[in-house]
This record gives C-alpha cells, sequence and structure tokens, in this order.
C-alpha cells in the first residue's frame, strides 16, 4: 500500500517511524510520504490561510497551495487498475465516524492520501475539485473537535497499517480483538495466578477448552452490554447463538427474535 500525507506540520506524523508501522515501512510492505504542505505555496511567506468569506471567527486554509500538493501526489500514483482513483481521506470533525469496518475497507486500497487540515478547515472547492482525482472520504475520529487532521491521520493510519498483510506477525491477533466480531475483546491474565490476593477466574486454568470459550464470549457479551450497549443493539441476531442470547437475557439484555 501507497500512503501520502500532506500537513503543514510534517514533523506532527514523526511517530509513523516507530514500533509496527516503521516496521512495515521499512521492510517494504508500506510505502509512506509525508508533504509540508508549504512547499506548495508561492508566495514568500509560504501562506497557506486567509480570512474566510461571510466573516467569522478563524482562518480558512488557502484552496491553491491544497491542489498543487495534491495534483504532485496524484502525477506519481500508480494504481494498478487505471480506472480505480486513490482514495482522499479528509480528517474533519464533520465527516463520517472511523470505525474497525472502514479501518478493513481502507486496508482494501492501493492509494491512501491524507489531507490535514488546520485552522477552520480547508476551502470547500478543495473537496469539490478532488472529486475529479480522487474518492473524496471526510472522516471523523469521533464527536470531539481536535487542532489539526494529524492526529487523526496518525490514529488512522495505525489502525490501516496493522491489517496490512504481514504487518502483524500472528494474524490470529487480529480475529479476537475488539470490534472484530462487533463485541468488545475479553479480559486477559497472564502468570502469576494469584497476585495481590486476586486469583484469575479458575476455568481458565482447567484446560477445558469449550469451558474457557464459552466464559470468554460471556465476558464479551457482559463487557459489551455494561460499556457499550449501542453495540448490542447493532448486533445481528444470526450472529448469536442460543448460549449468547440466554447469557444476554440473564444480562437483563432481550434481543428481538
Ligand atoms: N479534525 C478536527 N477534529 C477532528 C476529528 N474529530 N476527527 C478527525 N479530524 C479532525
Amino acid at each position: 500500500m501507497r500512503i501520502d500525507v500532506v500537513s503543514i506540520f510534517p514533523e506532527y506524523l514523526a511517530p509513523l517511524e516507530l514500533s509496527l508501522i516503521g516496521k512495515a515501512r521499512q521492510d517494504g510492505l508500506l510505502s509512506l510520504q509525508v508533504h509540508d504542505l508549504r512547499e506548495f505555496t508561492t508566495d514568500r511567506h509560504r501562506t497557506v490561510d486567509d480570512t474566510p468569506y461571510g466573516g467569522g471567527a478563524g482562518m480558512v486554509m488557502k484552496p491553491e497551495p491544497w491542489a498543487l500538493a495534491l495534483e504532485s501526489v496524484t502525477e506519481t500514483s500508480t494504481t494498478s487498475d487505471s480506472a480505480a482513483l486513490p482514495t482522499l481521506i479528509v480528517p474533519s470533525p464533520a465527516g463520517e465516524v472511523f470505525n474497525q469496518k472502514l479501518a478493513y475497507e481502507l486496508a482494501e486500497e492501493e492509494h491512501l492520501v491524507f489531507a490535514c487540515g488546520r485552522y477552520e478547515g480547508i476551502d470547500e472547492r478543495v473537496l469539490e475539485w478532488s472529486e475529479e482525482h480522487f474518492r473524496v472520504r471526510p472522516v471523523s475520529l469521533g464527536d470531539y473537535v481536535l487542532n489539526g487532521g494529524e492526529v487523526a491521520v496518525l490514529a488512522m493510519v495505525e489502525a490501516v497499517g496493522r491489517l496490512l498483510p504481514g504487518v502483524i506477525g500472528n494474524p490470529d491477533s487480529l480475529v479476537e480483538e475488539s470490534h472484530s466480531d462487533g463485541l468488545l475483546e475479553y479480559p486477559v491474565y497472564t502468570k502469576p495466578s494469584s497476585w495481590r490476593e486476586r486469583d484469575i477466574p479458575a476455568v481458565l486454568l482447567s484446560g477445558n477448552h469449550a469451558k474457557i470459550a464459552r466464559f470468554r464470549r460471556d465476558e464479551q457479551l457482559r463487557r459489551t452490554s455494561e460499556r457499550r450497549p449501542d453495540l448490542i443493539d447493532r448486533l445481528e441476531i444470526g450472529a448469536l447463538n442460543k448460549a449468547d442470547l440466554e447469557t444476554l437475557h440473564s444480562l437483563g439484555v432481550d434481543k428481538d427474535q
């Protein structure tokens, strides 16, 4: 996969050189380049913002540096299917909310471009113009406001990058993690089995794999109904077996049959 990030603070993206994503880049599984938007300005002051038409607080990012930066990125785009456009992700609190399903979807793409806005945002005409060159997706990390798109890009690139083939040593770890089956993950424990007078659940020492699987599934259902009842509401009834429904019933949740 190829990823390009355009930002006025390229240093903000330095953590993408570390850990699993940094290793994926070194191993050639992920080609990631960060571009400084100011390199695409043409005035002496390298201006990227101006006052908003119609008045109001703050500044708006000027369109031309964005067009030049995005053009320079598409000029070298080599998607194997010539009809396929790269995807342009515009982090914004006004976008669709990022989740694991979107991470899996983006992990299938050949070329992702992230446009980090700052101030009050990017001139809207840039997004309209970009539709000719990209599949444009404004994406929000959640219902809160950050100072710019960079932190959102760190989160999204990590969530997508770890799904690329070969990035995580044991791909089994992707199967049982939170959100992979619409539920939160079960609690985990390691040695010692007794620590500061707290014992791990005895079933985990039983060697009975079916019982352990049932215990873990029940813990997933319990945690999810306590912490994220919205996820329980969204579960497909077909994803639940009889034992799951019984557990949910004991938790006071009755899914419609
Ligand atoms: N930029 C500012 N706030 C944001 C958010 N919540 N998600 C993504 N990008 C943002």
